[in-house]
Order: structure tokens, then sequence, then C-alpha cells
């Protein structure tokens, strides 16, 4: 990961190989930024002509690359747009640092030199650049691209303890949606259950690690696990990750999807459908990594946290369309469709949450493609038992930088859940409008009394077009700033 200072200074006598600064647009006029003004001022008029020349406009995410000719200790300025919005939002910044740190090339060091008025928006910038700077290059041979190793926040809040703090937070929060991202872009043929499982033990830290491999999923009953899990020669893994603070104001369970490859089983998913599967274990990685986060910070917050990992493959042992599978809790599941094989893993994953005893439960998964066509592909959906919680969610993703949306569980779903001619569920509905909440539906009979949200993070998981802002192209890391936040949330209102 990147390292990143903060430093009070002068930008325009900062040694680096480039500056970063934010320009605005304000009635028609672009207007650099806080400290951007004084590399405005001593680039004089060239800084002016420099960026109408190059149809520079300001809006948010728009890169103007300036040589400085020598007249700064920095050769070049990379300005970045940040569109009218006055004040700027910290997400705003956040994405400013990461536009700008992703537009530097072949450089080692970079300064960011963007207006910071509190400590939660030097958080901001320092988590933009960091993940900014994210690259995915284990799988490719031959030299990459210099990768910044070095960026230094220009602020005059740097002595203060509050933005000490907040650098500290932000490389603790981005080292874990980076985590995220790696282990979302590992191929599904070297992030098998087994591979993922031995990965999340091997992170160490605070947080203790059990693994039940299949024989162990066979005697605790896991049968939704292992149905989904019984058609890959990868055998599937449930972990339970705990972190128990010794004065802990809540205990939370956290519960992640983990399918390694979704191909649909025998319900084979079309050849479109297929492309960005490996993806489909993004909500286990974000529980995993934001639980580490959580006990990182050393937050006072007890967490079980629940990953249900498993391939979803076809082949001659795989389970059918038509079968009846057992839940952990005695419940039994008519499938009707082995490409719907998120719920039947979460099932179990919830039962045992609920059996932690736990204040509340969140789940986080790539559950439905019935989510992505309601909300796109960068907001997740959140459906709850609780109005509380269903609106705290969204408000904590909101703060971290997310977008989390919420959708109801509309009454006449649990009807459809429950009307399987043979079973006492059934996991699939013929009639596929409202995919998503019915999914939900089905989750909640596995909860009991517990309070519990659902996020379905299908459409924000993987980012498969352009990069923007701090976010490349692949695995987003989405779900984890928002746990985190959501976590500290719980600590300052008890
Ligand atoms: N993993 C998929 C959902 C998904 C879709 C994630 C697109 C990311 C991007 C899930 O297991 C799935 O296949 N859902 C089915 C459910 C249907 C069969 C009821 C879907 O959405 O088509
Ligand atoms: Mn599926
Ligand atoms: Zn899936």
């Amino acid at each position: 990961m990147t390292v990143i200072s903060l430093r009070s200074a002068d930008p325009t006598g900062v040694r680096t190989d480039a500056l970063i600064i934010a320009v605005a647009r304000t009635g028609g006029q672009v207007q650099p930024m806080g400290p951007g003004q004084q590399v405005a001022a001593a680039l004089g008029r060239s800084f002016q002509a420099g960026l109408t020349g190059l149809g520079f406009s300001g809006k948010q995410g728009e890169i103007a690359k300036i040589p400085t000719g020598g007249v700064l200790k920095a050769p070049l300025v990379i300005a970045v747009g940040v569109g009218d919005g006055v004040p700027v939002s910290a997400e705003a910044l956040r994405r400013a640092a990461g536009a700008g740190v992703r537009a530097v090339s072949n450089a080692k060091t970079v300064a960011l030199a963007l207006p910071s008025h509190d400590d939660q928006e030097v958080q901001a910038i320092c988590e933009g650049a960091l993940l900014g700077s994210y690259r995915f290059d284990v799988y490719r041979s031959g030299a990459s691209a210099e990768q910044v190793s070095e960026a230094v926040v220009i602020t005059d809040r740097n002595r203060g303890r509050g933005a000490k703090q907040a650098l500290a937070t932000a490389e603790v929060v981005s080292q874990a949606v980076l985590r995220t991202r790696d282990w979302v872009n590992t191929p599904a043929r070297d992030l098998t259950p087994q591979a993922f499982a031995e990965a999340v033990t091997n992170v160490g830290g605070k947080v203790d690690v059990e693994v039940w491999d299949e024989k162990r999923l066979a005697t605790e009953r896991c049968g939704g696990i292992l149905g989904v899990g019984q058609g890959s020669a990868n055998p599937p893994r449930l972990l339970q990750l705990s972190y128990r603070p010794r004065k802990a104001v809540t205990h939370i369970a956290l519960v992640g999807k983990g399918i390694t490859y979704d191909s649909g089983g025998l319900s084979l998913k079309t050849h479109a459908g297929l492309m960005t599967m490996k993806c489909d274990m993004a909500g286990a990685a974000a529980v995993v990594c934001a639980t580490h986060a959580i006990a990182e910070l050393g937050l006072p917050v007890r967490v079980s946290c629940l990953a249900a990992m498993a391939e979803n493959m076809p082949g001659p042992t795989a389970t059918r369309p038509g079968d009846v599978i057992r839940i952990r809790n005695g419940t039994t599941v008519e499938v009707l469709n082995t490409d719907a094989e998120g719920r039947l893993v979460l099932a179990d994953a919830l039962v045992l949450a609920a059996e932690a005893e736990p204040d509340l439960i969140v789940d986080v998964a790539t559950l439905t493609g019935a989510c992505v066509v309601a909300l796109g592909g960068r907001t997740g959906g959140v459906m709850s038992n609780d109005d509380a919680l269903r609106d705290a969610l969204p408000a904590a993703a909101k703060r971290a930088g997310e977008a989390l949306w919420p959708l109801p569980i509309p009454e006449e779903m649990k009807g459809k859940v429950t009307s399987s001619t043979v079973a006492d569920l059934r996991q699939h509905n013929p009639d596929t409008s409202g995919g998503a909440l019915f999914a939900a539906a089905f989750l909640r009979e596995f909860v009991g009394d517990s309070r519990w949200a659902h996020l379905d993070i299908a459409g924000p998981a993987f980012h498969d077009d352009e990069p923007y802002g701090y976010v490349a192209k692949g695995g987003t890391g989405v779900g984890v700033r928002t746990l985190i936040r959501f976590a500290q949330d719980l600590t300052t209102a008890s």
C-alpha cells in the first residue's frame, strides 16, 4: 500500500513527481481550491491559459496535466475537476484524490494539495489516494508501470491529534477495502473455497478464526452450503471469525455470501452471465475484511462474522432443480433454480448467526440481478425486518462514501416463499418481478426474532466499466466502509 504522510507546506515548494490540485467550476469560471490557489498563483497566467487550451471545464473527475517548466519544485501539476458543488463533500475530495492519483503515470511520489477543513476531509483525501493507487498486477508478467509508493497530503491540520488519527483510520479502512478487492479479483481457479478459507486464516490479527470443512458441515447439518457446493470438485467451507473486545457496548453478527464461482449450477448461466462471476464472494470478503478493520481500530463492538464459501458448479453430483434440501434449523427447501444459490448458503449462515444471539445481524451478498435492474451498478439495496436498521445502514453508507438504498419486503412475498408443494419453503419464484425482494423474504425466514438487515451488492461489488474516482475496474470492496462506519456509529449512539 502507498505510504502516506501529512505535511503543512507551501505546495509550490514541495519536491514531488506530481502535484495534485482540485479545480471547481464556479459561474462558468474554473477556480482552484484551497492550497491549489497558491499553485495557480505561482504558475501565473499560464495556469488559466493552460487549462483553457486543454478545454478543461472543471467537471467532476476531469483531469488536466500541466507541466510547470521549473516554476514549482514539482515538474507536473495534475488538476482534477470537482464540479460546481460548493462546498465540496468529503466524498468529492475522496474521488478527486483518487482520480488525481490514478492520472499519475510512472511517478513514484505525489503530493495532494486539496482543501481540507476538518479531519473527516483529511481522512477522505487519504482514503482516496490509497484506494486510487490500487493495482491488481499479480497475474501480469513483465514490468508494469511505476506505482505511486509515497503520497504527501498537504494540510495545515497536520499537527493535530485528530488528523493523525484520521490518517491512521484511513490506512486501516483502505487496507480492508484493498484486501477485499484483491480477493474479488483473484480468479476462481485460484480462490477456491479452501484457498479462500486459508487466505482469511492467514490474515492474523486480533480475530479468532474457525474453519468448518465439508465433513464438519455435514455433522453440523448445514444442508444449504453442502447442497450448493456438491457439484464442485472444490468442497465448501464455513468460516467463523470472532472479535471480542473487553468492553463491548454491543454485539453484531456479519454474514457474507462467499460463492467463489457462480456458474449457475445445472441452471447454467449464459456466457455473458458467467463473465464476472468470480465476484460472487464479494460479500464474504467484505464482512471478513470489515471485521478485521473493526478489530484493528479497537472498536468496542463484539463481532461474530460468518462467511459461507462454496463453488456453484454443474456436475454429476450437483443439486438438481426439484431437489429438497434441509437447512441447519431443520427447515426444508425446494430448490427450483440452482442459480439462486446465494440464499441457500446464507440460510445456514444466518441460522448460525442467530444462534450466537447478537444484538443485530447484517448480511452482505451479491444476491440478485434484479437488484442491479432496480438500482443500477453503483448502488446496493438494503432490506430489513427492522425499520431503524433499514435507515441506519444507508445513512452509514452515505457518511462512508458508499451508496445504499432502502427497498421493501412487501407483504405478499411471505406467501410466495411458503408456497412450495413439497417442502416448507420454495427457494425460487418463477414470477421474477421483485426478485431482490423475494430473496430477502426468503432470507428473513432464517433469522428468527433477530434484528436483521440484508445488503444486496450485486450491482456495486464489481466495476466492469471505465475507472472513475478511486474505483478501478474489477472488485470495488463495497460494503467494507459502510460496515466499519456503522460499527463506529453504534459506539457513539449507545
Ligand atoms: N450471483 C448472482 C447474482 C448476480 C448477478 C451478482 C449479477 C452479480 C451480478 C446470483 O446467484 C444469481 O444468479 N441470481 C439469480 C437469481 C434468480 C435465478 C432468481 C439472478 O439474479 O438471475
Ligand atoms: Mn447464482
Ligand atoms: Zn450467485
